[in-house]
């Protein structure tokens, strides 16, 4: 074939890479399925626990099993001293996403299991970076503040705990549920970015850290995981919801992107975001704050009527992790602590059959031609 005939898949649109028996996008249906359960009946029923257990060994737990992966994590949370020095250090005012990618790098080279590529010490390594990454994120923030760490509480949810090494109390259960629903939603995803990113990384037979750390960088991107955060600033810009539409109009003027609606595979709606809006609005009547979700709700109805875009995850999961108190910077790093559960799942899947991912390219520079001597350059 003549490299003229050759269709190049810029973004990779509309290319299968490989098959996955882990979670199923349907983009006929906007719908999107876990090891076979809708992700909103998952949200509804299960604790994001029982979620990454699904994700992790392909079935949902039985009280005992639960049980048991939940004491695992709770055991695992704990920092070692130096990470805790290592984290101290950052530079002052390191963005968040920064800190995590460099702190599970960090733990990386501390794992007794690193250089294990066996699927036994993936999966003993996934539960440490489960466990241990909220722990790291919320140290981060502190040290950030000048704050000392808190230690994680292992009788405490791995939602609630999250809360409690951040700003050490636990809030209102509608404020933990809606924190739990949104790790839930956004736990796994096909081959997103990040996901592909990792598999990639594991298909050279790095280690899970490496693909880990691989798959953070990825997600920082504001086209991926940073959406969420660039929604909360483009709702605090825009204010109060009189000014709404008129800012929107002003977008639409600049042919500018409005963050957190389109989606590269749902083309008529997520699933999820009618899950989070409710758990979000619910939130904020309890938080006693109406004014965000409001501002969201004109957004939203905008978008469709001009636009015919319907909003992803990242347009409430903004405004909910704002309610929460969380800093705007942590938004993405929380997203981390959700999707690792899906990353792992698909770095064991990818290393159980794997073959190197090393896609082609065709050539677009000069002709070949020959080396000049210097003094005639
Ligand atoms: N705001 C305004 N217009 C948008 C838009 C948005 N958020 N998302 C898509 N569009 C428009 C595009 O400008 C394009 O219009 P055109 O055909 O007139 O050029 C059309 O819708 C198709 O979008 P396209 O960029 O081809 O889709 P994609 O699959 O390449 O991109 C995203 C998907 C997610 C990268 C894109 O929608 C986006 O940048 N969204 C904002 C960032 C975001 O929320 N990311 C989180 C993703 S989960």
């Amino acid at each position: 074939m003549s490299e003229s005939e050759i269709h190049v898949a810029k973004g990779l649109v509309g290319v299968y890479a490989d098959t996955t028996a882990v979670s199923k996008v349907m983009a006929e249906t906007n719908s999107l399925t876990y090891r076979g359960y809708a992700v909103q009946d998952l949200a509804e029923q299960c604790s994001f626990e029982e979620v990454a257990y699904l994700l992790w060994h392909g079935e949902l737990p039985n009280a005992a099993e639960l049980a048991a992966f939940r004491a695992e994590e709770a055991a695992a949370r704990p920092l070692s001293d130096v990470l805790h020095r290592v984290i101290a250090a950052f530079p002052h005012g390191a963005h968040p996403m920064d800190a995590i990618r460099t702190a599970v790098s960090f733990m990386g080279m501390e794992d007794p299991d690193t250089a294990d590529l066996s699927e036994a010490a993936t999966r003993r390594k996934a539960m440490r970076l489960l466990a241990k990454i909220p722990t790291a994120i919320a140290a981060a923030y502190r040290a950030g503040h000048g704050w000392a760490p808190i230690a994680p509480d292992p009788a405490l949810s791995f939602a609630a705990n999250f809360f409690h090494v951040c700003f050490g109390r636990v809030p209102a259960p509608e404020v933990v549920k809606a924190f739990d629903v949104s790790l839930i939603l956004y736990a796994e995803h096909g081959f997103n970015a990040s996901t592909f990113t990792a598999r990639t990384v594991t298909s050279t037979q790095a280690d899970l850290h490496a693909a880990v750390t691989a798959a953070i960088a990825a997600l920082k991107g504001p086209l991926h995981g940073g959406a969420n955060e660039a929604v909360m600033h483009m709702l605090k810009e825009i204010g109060t919801p009189d000014r709404a539409a008129g800012w929107l109009e002003g977008r639409f003027e600049h042919r500018a992107l409005v963050m957190g609606f389109g989606h590269r595979v749902y083309k008529h709606g997520d699933s999820r975001v009618p899950t989070m809006t409710r758990y979000a609005e619910r939130m904020a009547e309890v938080v006693g704050d109406r004014k965000w979700m409001e501002i969201s709700r004109i957004l939203a109805g905008e978008m469709l009527r001009q636009k015919n875009i319907h909003p992803n995850l990242d347009f409430p999961t903004g405004p909910a992790y704002f309610l929460m108190g969380f800093e705007i910077p942590m938004f993405t790093p929380i997203f981390v602590a959700s999707r690792i559960t899906g990353w792992a799942a698909h770095v064991i899947e990818q290393a159980a059959d794997n073959r190197l991912i090393r896609p082609l390219s065709v050539y677009s520079g000069v002709a070949q031609r020959s080396v000049p001597p210097i003094a005639a350059r």
